[in-house]
């Protein structure tokens, strides 16, 4: 039983990841297998739209033609018995590196047919942690929740679930003081950072150890 998180966040000790790693701890404490992949480390593109995933005979069939340093990556999805995602909110979406490689993940088990069949057999457990600096009233305000929503449906489609967990009003710099942030109440982030993230961890732990548990 392995559980792979892809941390979508170009920072690799913050809120993203750091839900992430919670989440691997608790699949850690059932004893199953963890990987961490940064996806800010790769070097890779988003789908380039060849089709060579629905050509007729093709020899990729079913699988993304393209090989990059993200091909290691969609192979050790393919395997995993769940997948965590954890992206922070750019411009109310996933960053470009996470939507990238859902392209490059999903679009390759689509089938263009009737049905709109899924050419992944097996179905595993995903989940997926969302960070944001805006606040629960607001991101329900924005909209934000739509495109959870439609993220969701879209890896339910091919896994076959799919879970999210939403962490709101993160903490974003190391020190407000040395930054322009006068949109922010730092009194009430630092505090918020301390009472409530610890409880977001929590529930990342939880994820992670319900996976483990589900899957064994
Ligand atoms: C380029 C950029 C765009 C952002 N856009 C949004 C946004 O639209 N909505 C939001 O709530 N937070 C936004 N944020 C804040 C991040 O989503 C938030 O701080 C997140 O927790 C950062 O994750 P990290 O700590 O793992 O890097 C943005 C941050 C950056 C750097």
């Amino acid at each position: 039983m392995k559980v792979l998180a892809v941390n979508g966040s170009p920072r690799k000790e913050w809120n993203t990841a750091t839900l992430l790693n919670e989440a691997l701890e608790g699949v850690d404490s059932e004893g199953a297998e963890t990987e961490l992949v940064h996806l800010y480390e790769l070097d890779y593109k988003g789908c380039i739209s060849c089709f060579a995933c629905k050509k007729i005979d093709g020899n990729s069939y079913g699988k993304c033609a393209v090989k990059d340093e993200l091909t290691p990556v969609l192979e050790k999805a393919e395997e995993a018995d769940a997948i965590i995602f954890g992206s922070p909110i750019y411009f109310g979406r996933v960053t470009g590196e996470m939507r990238s490689f859902l392209e490059r993940l999903l679009f390759q088990y689509l089938v263009y047919d009737q049905e709109h069949s899924n050419l992944l057999e097996k179905k595993i457990l995903t989940g997926f942690i969302y960070t944001m600096n805006v606040n629960k009233e607001q991101m329900k305000e924005i909209g934000y929740e739509q495109n959870f929503k439609s993220t969701e449906m879209m890896l339910e489609r091919i896994f076959g679930s799919s879970e999210s967990l939403l962490v709101t009003d993160t903490y974003q710099f190391e020190d407000y003081s040395k930054y322009v942030t006068t949109a922010f109440d730092e009194e009430a982030k630092a505090k918020r950072k301390e009472e409530v993230f610890p409880k977001d961890c929590e529930k990342a732990f939880e994820m992670g150890a319900r996976f483990a548990r589900q899957k064994s």
